[in-house]
């Protein structure tokens, strides 16, 4: 008797640490995880990369066995709320965030009073002591790529105050915490020419985002395309009516093919040389732009990366794990104003963008960040 109870004994040790490896297997997590509902909630459908980073996050969640919906926000911060509230009324253990603005911290304090484990995507969402984690690129670098793209783009090293270069600025939404960012990058490559006098600002010139009425007048609400148009054509018929702009900071890529379209309805630039444009997103278009010379440089960031990223950040957090994300980086020193919400200092981890030209229009491509008959055009 005594001998079958230790023989039992044995079986079911052996049973269970079988059962909880098993539950380890291929970060795939045991029968809890692959029931738990991760809602994903992307801020727009305008910029094209929120329909492929919501792609992304549902297809990585469900192959660690999540049940996944994505849900799209139309830059609308009530409707995005909803979307909130939705999966939370479903159970949801987690909800990945891409946030249209600050209006989204009443839904962050829901999901934290019901213990749902809020990740912020790709921008901060701010004013919010209600989560723990953001999970980004590393948005000064991408700026200061954009400003690198200028200051290559017109040889500012070897421009002179005699013979100057002109440009004008555009900045992201002011309701986008990655605005700031992406801006502040960019002016500290361009700020020592303006001031030296070999680069001259057409139009409203806030030295930082912290100017913050400056910032205002350059920046483009929700990252809408006809915002930006409009105020190029009104630039080019007013403030940039005497002048051959050199260069344009443009913040991402949807915008940055609404000021060359704006250009390109322009006498003087129509037949002749396009400012320097940059962007950022490797949209399709875009990247065919650059190879074809119109747009000058984009950022890449591989949303499929940081999507992938997320769905580990969350599967830890859920599992209680300390995260550990292969290809990111906690920030620390200068970089974790990057994780500050206003309200509390987040743990932000952060991927490496990218700077892409016409010369190396091949990384995305190579990266298999376009599909089969994109990447056709842009060989
Ligand atoms: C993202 C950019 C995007 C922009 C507009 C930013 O928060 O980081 O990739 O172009 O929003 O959607």
């Amino acid at each position: 008797m005594k001998k079958l109870c230790v023989i039992l004994v044995i079986l079911l040790a052996v049973g269970s640490f079988a059962f909880a490896a098993g539950g380890q297997q291929g970060g795939g997590g045991g029968a809890a995880a692959s029931s738990a509902l991760i809602g994903i909630a992307m801020p727009e459908t305008h910029v094209l990369r929120w329909t492929k980073d919501g792609a992304s996050l549902k297809r990585f969640a469900e192959a660690r066995g999540y049940r996944a919906e994505d849900q799209y926000g139309n830059a609308d911060q009530n409707l995005q709320n909803t979307q909130i509230q939705n999966f939370l009324t479903q159970g949801a253990k987690a909800i990945i965030v891409g946030c249209v603005n600050d209006g989204v911290g009443a839904a962050v304090a829901d999901a934290a009073r019901d213990n749902v484990e809020v990740i912020a995507y790709d921008r901060i969402i701010p004013n919010s002591a209600d989560y723990d984690y953001f999970i980004t690129f590393n948005n000064f670098k991408v700026g200061e790529f954009q400003g690198q793209g200028i200051e290559t783009g017109l040889d500012l090293k070897s421009a002179t105050a005699a013979n100057p270069k002109y440009i004008t600025l555009f900045a992201g939404s002011p309701t986008d915490g990655n605005a700031f960012f992406f801006y502040d990058g960019a002016m500290s490559v361009l700020n020592p020419y303006i001031k030296s006098g070999v680069l001259k600002v057409v139009g409203p010139y806030p030295e930082t985002s912290a100017d913050r009425a400056n910032f205002q007048r350059i920046a483009t609400e929700n990252w809408q395309a006809p915002v930006a148009k409009t105020r190029m054509e009104n630039l080019l018929n007013n403030d940039a009516r005497n002048v051959t702009l050199d260069a344009v900071l443009a913040p991402n890529d949807t915008l940055a093919r609404a000021i060359i379209e704006a250009c390109l309805a322009d006498a003087k630039y129509a037949g002749g040389k396009l400012p320097v444009v940059t962007g950022q997103d490797a949209e399709f278009d875009s990247a065919l732009s650059i190879k074809n010379g119109q747009q000058y440089m984009t950022v890449f960031k591989d949303t499929a990366k940081l999507a992938e990223a997320a769905i580990i950040l969350a599967d830890q957090v859920l599992k209680g794990q300390a995260p550990n994300i292969p290809g990111a980086t906690l920030a620390s020193g200068d970089l974790l104003s990057i994780g500050d919400t206003g309200k509390k200092v987040v743990k932000a981890y952060l991927l490496e963008p990218i700077a892409v030209y016409k010369n190396n229009i091949n990384v995305p491509v190579d990266a298999g960040f376009f599909t089969d008959a994109e990447a056709a055009q842009l060989k």
